[in-house]
């Protein structure tokens, strides 16, 4: 595996191994790797020649300064992780190697995405993600790139940018990966404690019950059964929403029938903010 901090060494790589005939995927990650960014690495494994890895914590993507002081970094154990599972590249900048001015930034107009959910919540995130993951993107130019599911908003974001600014990349979304106990995992989780942990799990528990009752209820009805049972357990509630993945909007009666559904929320716990979906529609 070789570690990269320059983009210009990063760069010259990359394009030895393309003349070499060989494809290029990509997984973006803010480190603190845990088996969820395996399973994408693992997707990306299958898929392409050479597997590159980013490890950023990206201060333009976070509207509380608070929350980007205490994200977890833990280079060595990242890179020990990526090491046992057959990662080739590894990308690990410095703030000015990725952030100095040589990449501009884009415009990209998210329109209502921006508005709701995480974009209403944690206003400039979703501009942040797009700035870091173009500047990936130039510099990398990988022919996939995989994202996962348990950032499902974040998807539509990167399908956007990709749309309008990297047509021949190829994203790909791997599915959430779960605790026994049904939590998503997530870098934050390392913030909790225990007993934070299996709280947390009430969102998966709430989820499930949210999916026995998407035939029978009307959306409004399973958003205050689902918000009062994860309050019960001592999270806030940031929010609840069942959304058309297509839109982002909530669902209404009229999408109900044929459209497919997600169920998104975001909580604190502990002082930690998580979010998670699921789908409550069959394939
Ligand atoms: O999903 C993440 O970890 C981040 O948002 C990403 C895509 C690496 C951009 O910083």
């Amino acid at each position: 595996m070789q570690i990269f901090r320059s983009h210009h060494e990063l760069q010259n790589h990359l394009l030895s191994e393309k003349e070499k005939g060989y494809s290029i995927g990509f997984v973006p990650t803010m480190g603190a790797l845990h088996q969820g960014h395996i399973s994408l690495l693992d997707l990306c494994n299958s898929k392409c020649d050479v597997s590159v890895v980013s490890i950023f914590v990206n201060p333009l993507q976070f509207n509380n300064k608070e929350d980007l002081a205490k994200y977890p970094v833990q280079h060595e154990q990242d890179l020990s992780l990526l090491r046992q599972n057959s990662c080739d590249v590894v990308y690990l900048p410095e703030r000015n190697d990725i952030l100095g001015n040589e990449i501009e930034n884009i415009h990209l107009n998210l329109g209502d995405l921006d508005q709701v959910l995480e974009g209403k919540f944690r206003p400039g995130h979703f501009d942040g993600v797009v700035q870091i993951v173009h500047r990936l993107f130039k510099i990398i130019q990988p022919n996939i790139a995989v994202f996962g599911e348990k950032d499902l908003q974040q998807v539509a974001v990167i399908k956007q940018l990709q749309k309008s600014f990297y047509p021949d990349v190829l994203v790909l979304v791997a599915p959430t990966k779960r605790e026994p106990n049904g939590l998503a995992m997530s870098s934050r989780n390392m913030q909790l404690s225990d007993s934070g942990k299996m709280k947390a799990a009430a969102v998966f528990d709430s989820f499930l019950m949210a999916k026995t009752m998407f035939n029978s209820l009307p959306a409004s009805k399973i958003i205050d059964t689902v918000t009062k049972k994860i309050k019960e357990h001592g999270l806030e509630v940031e929010y609840v929403s069942i959304i058309n993945p297509e839109t982002f909007k909530d669902l209404n009666k009229t999408d109900k029938k044929n459209m497919k559904a997600y169920i998104c929320c975001a909580v604190i716990c502990e002082g930690v903010r998580l979010i998670d979906n699921y789908c409550l529609t069959d394939d």
